[in-house]
């Protein structure tokens, strides 16, 4: 398979406030048409890349490139290309959903018509539009998020930053804008997608960064990040009674975090399944107190950083 070109490449980017390193020696190259996740955890530098690919925050170091050209921080002309859905909130409260289309259609310069037809398009697509003329302090998380996000695509952009479009929202709402953003990218949108959900990341994102401190900790297809995680399964020990020799046993054996009602052991090369259930046998133990399970990008997190995605 040839690769698409690059619509968008970052080399070497730094950024820090003061004396957090919110981005260190950043590498990045999207293809056109990509739906690309970066996951992490709170902290990470997932909004502050987003920040300075929009040129809302220049980097201290580094080059941006756009389909191939480089960009100055300060360039926004290069970035019309670019929408940007900010992780907060950026719509004006007392004003209508339509009336909002029209404010940030005309800070893009467009034309009345041109927003009138857009934001029709737009409103029908999230379906918003029998609420048009209703106030946005009136809607529901999910139908701000989603009024949030078309606010971005007024302008046609070939390439929409998502930075965790989905926070606040009910499950159901979450998924009609999954299908949503799914139907954008399948029409030819490049899509870069932030998100400290696994399941988020699993289902959208085919090319996927884990980004921990600031750092790439991993690039890659899902398939071939997991694949190349160790041992290829995880192994869950449940906190029962008599369970204690099992984890001294597993502590050996890899990585193991602690969680709330498991013990997570994310396998060394010293795995030894059967000395585990050979402690289980020994001490009347219930064979459903260990779990064995395919790697997932949670397991892989941990490998990586020894922490949890979400905290
Ligand atoms: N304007 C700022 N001034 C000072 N520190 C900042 C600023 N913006 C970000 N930071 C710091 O940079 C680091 C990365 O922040 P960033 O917002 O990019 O993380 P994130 O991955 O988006 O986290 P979250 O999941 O909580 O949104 C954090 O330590 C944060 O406190
Ligand atoms: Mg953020």
């Amino acid at each position: 398979m040839t690769a698409s070109k690059p619509i968008l490449e970052l080399t070497g980017i730094s950024k820090s406030f003061g004396s957090i390193h919110a981005l260190r020696e950043v590498d990045l190259s999207i293809a056109t048409g990509e739906f690309f996740g970066f996951l992490g955890p709170n902290g990470a530098g997932k909004s502050t890349l987003l920040k300075v690919f929009c040129g809302f925050q220049p980097a201290d170091t580094g080059e941006i490139r756009i389909k191939g050209q480089p960009v100055a921080a300060d360039d926004q002309q290069a970035r019309r290309s670019l929408g940007l859905v900010p992780q907060e909130l950026a719509l004006y409260d007392r004003l209508s959903a339509i009336n909002n289309l029209r404010v940030f259609g005309g800070i893009h310069g467009l034309g009345r018509a041109r927003i009138e037809e857009k934001g029709r398009e737009l409103l029908e697509s999230v379906g918003l539009w029998e609420r048009r003329n209703d106030r946005v302090k009136d809607f529901s998380g999910g139908m701000k998020r989603r009024l949030n996000i078309i606010v971005s695509l007024l302008h046609e952009p070939d390439i929409l930053l998502c930075d965790e479009p989905t926070v606040g929202v009910d499950p159901q709402s979450r998924n009609a804008i999954f299908e949503f953003l799914e139907n954008l990218n399948r029409r030819g949108l490049t899509i870069l997608y932030t998100t400290h959900y696994m399941e988020e990341a699993e289902r959208l994102c085919r090319r996927i960064a884990i980004i921990d401190h600031g750092k790439i900790l991993a690039c890659d297809k899902q398939d071939r990040l997991l694949a190349d995680a160790g041992s290829g399964c995880e192994v869950l020990i449940k906190k029962a009674p008599g369970m204690e020799p099992v984890v001294e046993a597993a502590g050996g054996q890899g990585e193991l975090i602690e969680e709330d009602l498991t013990w997570r052991l994310v396998p060394g090369p010293g795995l030894r399944l059967s000395r585990l259930y050979a402690i289980i046998e020994e001490h009347g133990l219930s064979h459903e107190h260990l779990q064995v399970r395919q790697p997932s990008l949670e397991g892989l997190f941990l490998q990586l950083t020894g922490r949890k995605l979400r905290d």
